[in-house]
């Protein structure tokens, strides 16, 4: 079930169709500088959108040139770079047909998992590991790119993660090399990671002609259209519950992961004995409460032991926050407001440069591609901002004056129509 993000996904085929076509002037030059980055807050569906993209490259009838999508995530690519380069090599080489019946092979026609995948492991098969290419130089010299038979998008997942092999010399190198596409093959990088990601690539060496693009919530008709995708996906009739329906797709702001826990609450009562898939059997109370338990707890999942510390301090900073004054402004917050006081401290080790950067990395910050900085989920935002936030302590503070702009409703379904009554409404 997928919605929304067409321009996106536009965005990302149009590159690496526009790869090909690069490549075939054999002027290299074109293909520089020209990696994407997609960054949001965890759950906003970025690896969502890398599947759905391969998914749709991959759709079709298999033409010659038709960019091919290899997906790998930071961890795998960092300690396996010379199994990846391997990967890339053996798509590279399919002819159309080959490709075909392996996508014909692949039951859901997507080269998409986390662990070599149907795709990722049948590419392995070509080549044992005496005969890889050990670098993006040696690949290019054993099949330059006027044998490739298509692009290949080279989707690493998770790259925040990237920094863990940052150490080794062969894992910026590789990134470096496509990136700057020194020996001219056509490889469209797309990195996917949390909001901290383009600073990360530029730590990484690419600094120039970095495309990032930010996801977060999606927009209110796309979250309704998914919640009725899903009943027509499992035979379920909404006539009669579209106003309800409708609540529970409105409620979830649009952020994706909501979305789902939404969809699996509704599902748990769904499936409950004598509900027979029939929403007039759904007890709405029931699925609001199992909805607002699994975003609790999605919350409480991505609050650190760091942020734990720091409770007070993050609220005051989110209240306060400015999204235009960027990174710099949350900086200035962490600085007005630290003080040595539990919940007002600095976590143990953190500097006020390497705590904005947490926050970012948590989900609680996001920066937007107009250098701002926002907090991605309203509802999360209202979390923190609640769970760290004592009165007095804030009224304590004599530069502090300022009420609490709370909405405390935002995570409690309180309206009365989802006592339970009669009929399940
Ligand atoms: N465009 C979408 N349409 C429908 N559902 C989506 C969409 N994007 C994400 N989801 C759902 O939201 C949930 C979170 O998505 P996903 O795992 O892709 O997020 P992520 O950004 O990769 O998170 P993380 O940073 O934790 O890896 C999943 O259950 C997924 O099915
Ligand atoms: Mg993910």
């Amino acid at each position: 079930m997928f919605a929304g993000r067409q321009a996106e996904l536009e965005a990302l085929s149009h590159a690496a169709v526009d790869t090909w076509q690069r490549s075939l002037t054999k002027d290299s030059s074109h293909l520089s500088k020209r990696t994407r980055i997609i960054h949001g807050a965890p759950g906003a569906g970025k690896s969502t959108l890398l599947r759905e993209l391969a998914r749709h490259l991959h759709s079709g009838s298999a033409e010659p040139g038709q960019p091919r999508l290899l997906y790998t995530n930071s961890a795998e690519f960092s300690q396996n770079t010379d199994k990846i380069i391997a990967r890339l090599e053996n798509l590279a080489r399919l002819d159309a047909d080959s490709w075909k019946g392996r996508l014909k092979s692949i039951a859901s026609r997507v080269s998409y998992s986390a662990n070599p995948g149907p795709l990722g492991a049948s590419l392995d098969a070509d080549s044992s590991a005496l005969e890889r290419p050990r670098n993006i130089g040696e690949l290019a010299d054993r099949l330059p790119a006027d044998r490739w038979q298509a692009p290949v998008v080279l989707a690493i997942d998770e790259f925040q993660n990237i920094t863990d092999g940052m150490h080794m010399p062969e894992v910026k190198l590789t990134l470096q090399s496509l990136h700057e596409a020194v020996h001219g093959l056509p490889v469209l990088l797309v990195l996917a990671g949390l909001g901290n990601a383009p600073a990360i690539a530029g730590g990484a060496g690419l600094t120039r002609g970095l495309t990032t693009t930010g996801i977060g919530c999606l927009e209110a008709e796309e979250a309704r259209g998914l919640v009725r995708g899903w009943c027509r996906h499992f035979g379920v009739d909404p006539a009669g519950h579209g106003e309800r329906l409708d609540r529970l797709a409105a409620d979830t702001e649009g952020w994706p992961r909501h979305l789902h826990f939404a969809l699996q609450a509704l599902a748990g009562e769904m499936v409950r004995p004598g509900v027979d898939g029939q929403l007039s059997g759904v007890r709405w109370s029931v699925v609001m409460e199992r909805n607002l338990e699994l975003r609790r707890n999605y919350y409480n999942r991505q609050q650190s032991p760091e942020m734990r510390m720091s409770s007070y301090l993050i609220a005051a900073v989110m209240r306060d926050l400015d999204p235009d004054e960027g990174l710099i402004g949350v900086e200035r917050l962490i600085r007005k407001h630290n003080c040595n006081e539990p919940g007002w401290r600095l976590p143990t080790g953190m500097d006020v440069d390497e705590f904005a950067s947490h926050l970012i990395h948590q989900g609680a910050l996001q920066e937007n591609d107009k250098g701002g900085v926002v907090c991605p989920i309203p509802s999360f935002r209202s979390f923190l901002v609640e769970r760290g936030e004592p009165v007095p302590e804030i009224e304590r503070k004599p530069s502090e004056p300022e009420p609490r702009p709370v909405d405390k409703d935002i995570l409690n379904y309180d309206d009365p129509s989802d006592l339970p009554s009669p009929g399940g409404w």
